[in-house]
């Protein structure tokens, strides 16, 4: 009886001396972070700042005590960190705007360190190159600021508060993708540091590979410290929001249908629907990306006659702040793409209204659940080829119009967490049951991924291939892989 109680305990024992073992040597480590970069530059548990970034507050999903914090403000200090964990084998993580929802992702516990970007936050534009220089750690809204003084934009993020860096990485979704494509097709440099340490440009001239590799590679090749990317004329819009009751969501629906098949859409049209089935609302964006009241690209919405609406011409960036951050403690999401249809939306607006999960989550404190319809023009895929010389990006998107919903739950107690995930996993399954076989596009969004979509392998074989290869020569010994859990991955080859 002893014995086998003592066998049994015996996996417990060494998996707790495994972890001490790991912990102290990320002590270890971050003991000598210190000694190599200075106090202000690495963040202690007893240090004031570590709460603060810990704790970076737009999910508490995320939330996690790592051994210390790098704060690093230059890419030599990014150079430094880098090599040491990896000679030291230590995990970490990798953080810029915090705003992925998914625990692992941009946080480590105790057995690693976290290397925040926060410092490495500046912006610039450069008038003669027309290119904008962004560092990973700004957020939107600095970058916005910085260029509404030159009436110029860049397609980027639609919400203020997210960070740069891992919404550029993941391919990024803007108000500008059906004129421009993915965020990622308009990056003409990437400043990168190698697992080795080193520091190199990737452009189209110099490391083509990895340059082609991280237009939606993520964290898989190395530390983003500097992103250049080209801007447009863009400045005064005209932006509608319009927010109707959960009654119309099969007429908002149906017009999006409309809107989305319409011969030669104009691209300067954009839109994004959040239906709101827990708070019985849907909301829809209009921009238009020229100051021009009422275009006709969205003839079909006109007739709809919404609870309110605000609609003006102003600056991009004035409508991006009429979306203020979510006020909701806790979140999770998924997503999926398809080809919509008439019936398909009908059939999606019917789950979201009678589905048992939306109610279990409308039940929970605070709990919120955002069905968010984006639709994606067949020109996304082709803008991306034509962007640059090293064959488009990553993502193997298919150039026919299709649509990313993405399910948003928000809720307030950490106790609730099973029921949240459960819940949207089997709404997950039930949409995806609808879609199947003839409309869904394999493509997966990273940006608005669970964590357990493998979003890489939806790139498609050759991409993955590809993208091993580039792996296999920048990061030899997989240390972003092993070392660096979060995210999504690429396979070794
Ligand atoms: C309110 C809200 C609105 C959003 N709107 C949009 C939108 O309009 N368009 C869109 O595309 N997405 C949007 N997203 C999704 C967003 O792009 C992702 O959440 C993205 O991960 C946020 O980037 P971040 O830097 O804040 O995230 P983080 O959580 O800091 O990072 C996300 C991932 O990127 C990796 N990463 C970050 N920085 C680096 C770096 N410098 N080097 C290497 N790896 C790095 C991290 O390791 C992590 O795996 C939105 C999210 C929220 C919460
Ligand atoms: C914590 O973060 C907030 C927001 O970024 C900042 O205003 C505040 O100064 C920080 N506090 C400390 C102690 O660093
Ligand atoms: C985030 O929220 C927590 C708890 O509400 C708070 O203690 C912390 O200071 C906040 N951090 C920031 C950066 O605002
Ligand atoms: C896709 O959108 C374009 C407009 O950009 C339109 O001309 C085309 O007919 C649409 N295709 C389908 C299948 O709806
Ligand atoms: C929906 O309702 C919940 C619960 O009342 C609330 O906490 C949440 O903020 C609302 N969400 C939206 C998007 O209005």
């Amino acid at each position: 009886m002893m014995i086998s109680t003592f066998k049994a305990l015996i996996p417990f024992l060494t998996l707790i001396t495994a972890c001490e073992a790991l912990s102290s040597n990320a002590k270890h480590v971050c003991d000598e972070l210190v000694r190599g970069l200075g106090p202000s530059t690495v963040v202690l548990p007893s240090d004031p700042r570590y709460a603060n970034i810990s704790t970076e507050n737009w999910s508490q999903t995320t939330w996690k005590r790592p051994a210390c914090i790098a704060v690093p403000s230059k890419a030599l200090q990014v150079q430094q960190v880098v090599k040491t964990l990896v000679k030291k084998n230590v995990p970490f993580a990798i953080r810029s705007g915090g705003h992925s929802p998914n625990p692992l992702d941009a946080s480590i516990d105790g057995t690693g360190v976290l290397i925040s970007t926060g410092y490495l936050n500046v912006v610039t534009f450069d008038p003669v190159t027309k290119l904008a220089s962004l560092g990973p750690g700004a957020r939107w809204k600095e970058v916005y600021s910085v260029l509404d003084k030159h009436r110029v934009t860049v397609v980027g993020g639609r919400v203020l508060d997210v960070g740069v860096g891992g919404l550029l990485l993941g391919g990024g979704l803007s108000y500008l993708t059906d004129l421009y494509g993915m965020a990622c097709d308009n990056i003409v440099s990437y400043q990168v540091v190698l697992a080795n340490g080193d520091l190199v440009h990737a452009t189209e001239r110099s490391h083509r590979d990895l340059f082609w590799a991280l237009k939606g590679g993520a964290n898989n090749f190395g530390v983003v410290t500097e992103f250049k990317l080209k801007t447009y004329p863009i400045y005064l819009v005209w932006g509608s929001v319009r927010v109707f009751a959960a009654t119309q969501t099969q007429a908002v629906l149906q017009a999006v249908q409309a809107y989305q098949s319409q011969p030669n859409k104009d691209l300067y049209a954009n839109m994004v629907l959040n239906v709101v089935p827990t708070n019985y609302t849907v909301i829809l964006t209009m921009v238009y990306l020229k100051p021009v009241e009422k275009p006709s690209a969205f003839r079909f919405f006109y007739h709809l006659t919404p609870l309110s609406e605000y609609s003006s011409i102003m600056p991009l960036s004035t409508l991006m702040s009429l979306f203020p951050a979510a006020t909701l403690p806790r979140w999770t999401w998924w997503t999926l793409s398809f080809k919509p249809s008439g019936t398909l939306y009908t059939q999606m607006s019917n789950l979201l209204a009678t589905s048992p999960e939306v109610k279990t989550i409308q039940h929970l404190t605070a709990g919120t659940m955002v069905g968010t319809v984006q639709p994606i023009n067949q020109n996304v895929a082709l803008a991306g080829r034509r962007a640059n010389s090293v064959g488009g990006n990553v993502l193997g998107l298919e150039a026919v119009n299709q649509t990313w919903i993405s399910l948003n739950a928000g809720w307030w107690d950490q106790k609730d967490d099973k029921k949240v995930h459960a819940a949207v996993f089997v709404l997950g399954r039930k949409i995806q049951r609808l879609v199947q076989p003839w409309a869904q596009i394999d493509y997966i969004f990273m940006n608005d991924a669970n964590a357990d979509q493998g979003v890489i392998g939806s790139y498609g074989r050759v991409n993955v291939l590809r993208l091993k290869l580039v792996k296999w020569a920048y990061d030899p010994l997989g240390a972003f892989s092993r070392l660096v859990k979060g995210g999504q991955k690429v396979p070794a080859l």
